[in-house]
């Protein structure tokens, strides 16, 4: 039993990396922080995902084996910040958050592995504190999707707000914020169905969801007193 995990050095994928291994699983991982992938992964490959030219090369290397899961788990934001990003750092978040994810699987033989996608409740709404990663995210979604319907075991996950480093220096209140180890047990659980949509926690999705359902100048009066920014790093 096969599984890749980007991001594997750290946060979710780390915690999803430790599970499967403890399961029996052959731990392919990929990421930059090469001491933290030799810890956790039987075979890692050290790749800064935002270039991709050597994301193909890795592409490649991997293009002889056959996974059961392929968890398209590493991702980057920007500070939250209503300021409007370089293009620089909003290409860096779509070049990490999508397009490696193309360039990662275009040499994989996946037609038999199950794709695990990890995009984010913050595809759902275009907040403005969060343009480049929501942007992001929602594009991802597209991308399973169509996965989906071309007849490939895909399953998308969308979590709310987890404890890593991600979030650590955010200073917003979180709604329903998540302990690791719970939201690594809930993907598990997700991985294991075959359902293709799947955000949680429910009830934050589902405030998400009536929220969204609002007319939209009164989401922007919304958002504009309450989207702040936090800008800490
Ligand atoms: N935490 C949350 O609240 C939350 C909520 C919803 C969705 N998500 C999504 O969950 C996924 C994992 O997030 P996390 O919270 O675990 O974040 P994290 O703790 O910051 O970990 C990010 C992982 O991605 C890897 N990574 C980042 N940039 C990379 C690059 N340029 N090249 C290669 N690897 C790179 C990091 O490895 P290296 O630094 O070693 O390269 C690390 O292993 C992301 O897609 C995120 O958008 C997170």
């Amino acid at each position: 039993m096969k599984i890749l995990i980007t991001g594997a050095s750290r946060g979710i994928g780390k915690s999803l990396a430790k599970y499967y291994k403890h399961q029996g699983f052959k731990i392919y991982g990929i990421a930059r922080d090469e001491e933290a992938l030799k810890k956790i992964c039987d075979e890692y490959f050290v790749c800064d995902l935002s270039n991709l030219d050597e994301v193909s090369v890795v592409s490649k290397k991997l293009s002889d084996i056959k996974f059961d899961k392929i968890i398209l788990n590493a991702g980057i934001s920007t500070p939250h910040s209503r300021d409007f990003p370089t293009i620089n750092a909003f290409k860096k978040v779509i070049d990490v958050n999508l397009l490696s994810i193309h360039a990662l699987l275009e040499y994989i033989d996946f037609k038999d592995s199950k794709l695990v996608f990890i995009s984010s409740l913050a595809s759902l709404l275009g907040a403005p504190t969060s343009l480049a990663y929501s942007a992001s995210k929602r594009a991802l979604n597209s991308y399973a999707e169509s996965l989906y319907f071309a007849g490939i075991d895909v399953v998308l996950i969308l979590p709310g707000f987890i404890k890593t480093d991600m979030t650590k220096n955010h200073t917003f209140t979180m709604p329903f914020l998540m302990d690791l180890d719970d939201a690594t047990l809930r993907i598990v659980k997700i991985i294991k169905k075959d359902k293709f949509f799947n955000p949680f926690p429910l009830r934050f999705y589902y405030i998400i969801k009536l929220f969204t359902l609002l007319p939209n100048n009164l989401k922007r009066k919304i958002l504009k007193k309450y989207a702040k920014s936090d800008i800490v790093e």
